[in-house]
């Protein structure tokens, strides 16, 4: 038999429009999918799926079901069979109607529950103890309200490294799955990675916690500790924040992509409750493709400086190659979001937010201030920096539009800049 937590996980993790849209042509029309029916010929689509349920519906023929029904009636498979298909595109190996890598997948399901632990405990600490005082201080200190604190799970790591070993063992955790939990050190398996910091869960879509991320409060050491990557936790296909944010980004239909957890809360204090970060590591197409079941659109806020810029530009690349779209702000003067809420309040971050410009508009401002685009040369220095981005545009129709913007503001003709642009 096959678990049902393992079908419950498999199905989670697939993303069923993704699946579907190797059979069915999908439109995306608000939350849902909309296509021609793939079990009966129409000319007018009736075939909806909608990815928050992870279901599907045809008008016309009445059939509906989740992913694991379309596969089954698409390639005649049975349950077991489908499961197993849809397994591989997640990498949980089904075999049969047997889970070949039981021991893998039970110790991941132990990890989930002590990560929970773990949450709960640095939450306690934060929220009720004296002896987290000074951190519940701090983050008040830099105007976060008690309800963003229940909102992120925050919480704060007990000041002796012992503490958290000897709870955990007390709970009868063994010294070897310790070992491997990614909370503590290789040198010293008792020693806590995390101690006296400010905690910030890192939280998988469904909302339970796979990693931590540590800010130093007082004493010396690094600024921010992160967890390493575990049988849970993946960071290239995690998101910080994505948990709290996803029903605020199907409603706005964009998602902000700011740089880190305290952006994340201070926007979310402010009451833009759709911001999302990467975890320490560029953006990756994984995590564009998580993003893409609840919105298609991003909002970069990104820091102002020449790194700032070129991230930016690489994120847009990504998001467009993944056909997505995004506007971009540049923040000045080295402020980040939650600089400029504590100082100038939430509603100066909500103006700001609407002062985004499109991507194209933002790189091609920027290519443009940085060359003499009166001299051919400067023309050609901003073609070279537009050029990836423009290549990246799946729409043709967008491509050739961005082209022509381009072509108006280095002067030079539609023509020429199609046909370099070809070459
Ligand atoms: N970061 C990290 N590891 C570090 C430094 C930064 O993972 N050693 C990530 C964190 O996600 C952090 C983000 O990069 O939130 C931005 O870093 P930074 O601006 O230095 O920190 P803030 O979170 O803005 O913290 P503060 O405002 O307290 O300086
Ligand atoms: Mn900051």
């Amino acid at each position: 038999m096959i678990s049902d937590e393992v079908i419950e996980d498999i199905k989670n993790r697939v993303d069923i429009a993704e699946v579907i849209g190797e059979y069915v042509h999908l439109t995306r029309k608000g939350d849902r999918y909309w296509g021609l029916s793939p079990f009966k010929t129409e000319k007018t689509p009736s075939f909806t799926v909608t990815p928050s349920r992870q279901m599907y519906y045809c008008f016309s023929t009445q059939k509906g079901g989740n992913v694991f029904s379309f596969i089954m009636e698409m390639e005649g498979m049975t349950f077991p069979e489908a499961v197993e298909y849809l397994g591989k595109k997640v990498g949980i190996q089904v075999q049969g109607d047997q889970q070949v890598d039981d021991r893998a997948y039970r110790e991941r399901a132990a990890l989930h529950e002590l990560y929970d632990k773990v949450q709960k405990a640095f939450h306690f600490l934060l929220t009720s103890k004296d002896i987290g005082r000074h951190a519940l201080e701090y983050i008040r200190n830099r105007g976060f309200s008690d309800e963003i604190i229940e909102r992120f799970s925050l919480g704060y790591s007990h000041p002796e490294p012992f503490w958290l070993y000897d709870f955990l063992a007390k709970k009868g955790y063994s010294a070897d799955f310790l070992a491997k939990s990614g909370l503590f050190s290789r040198k010293n398996p008792r020693w806590s990675l995390f101690s006296n910091r400010l905690m910030f869960p890192i939280q998988r879509h469904q909302g339970e916690a796979v990693a931590f991320g540590g800010r130093l409060l007082d004493g010396d050491g690094p600024k921010y500790i992160n967890s390493p990557e575990t049988g849970i936790y993946h960071k290239r296909s995690t998101l910080y924040g994505l948990h709290q944010a996803k029903d605020a980004i199907k409603k706005e239909g964009y998602f902000i992509l700011c740089e880190g957890y305290l952006d994340v809360l201070a926007f979310s204090q402010s009451g833009i409750a759709n911001a999302v970060a990467p975890l320490g590591t560029a953006f990756t197409a994984d995590q564009a493709r998580l993003l893409r079941r609840y919105a298609q659109k991003a909002l970069l806020v990104f820091d102002g400086d020449a790194a700032g810029v070129a991230a930016s530009r690489k994120t847009a690349i990504i998001l467009e190659t993944e056909g997505m779209s995004c506007d971009i702000l540049a923040l000045e003067n080295a402020e980040d979001p939650a600089d400029i809420m504590l100082k100038n309040g939430s509603q100066a971050l909500k103006n700001l937010v609407e002062s985004s410009f499109t991507a194209l508009e933002f790189l091609l401002t920027k290519a443009v201030s940085m060359s003499d685009i009166k001299t051919p040369d400067g023309k050609d220095q901003v073609l070279e920096q537009l050029f990836p981005y423009i290549r990246s545009i799946q729409s043709a129709i967008k491509q050739e539009a961005s082209l022509q913007i381009i072509a108006e503001r280095i002067g030079v003709s539609s023509e020429s800049i199609i046909s370099s642009f070809r070459q």
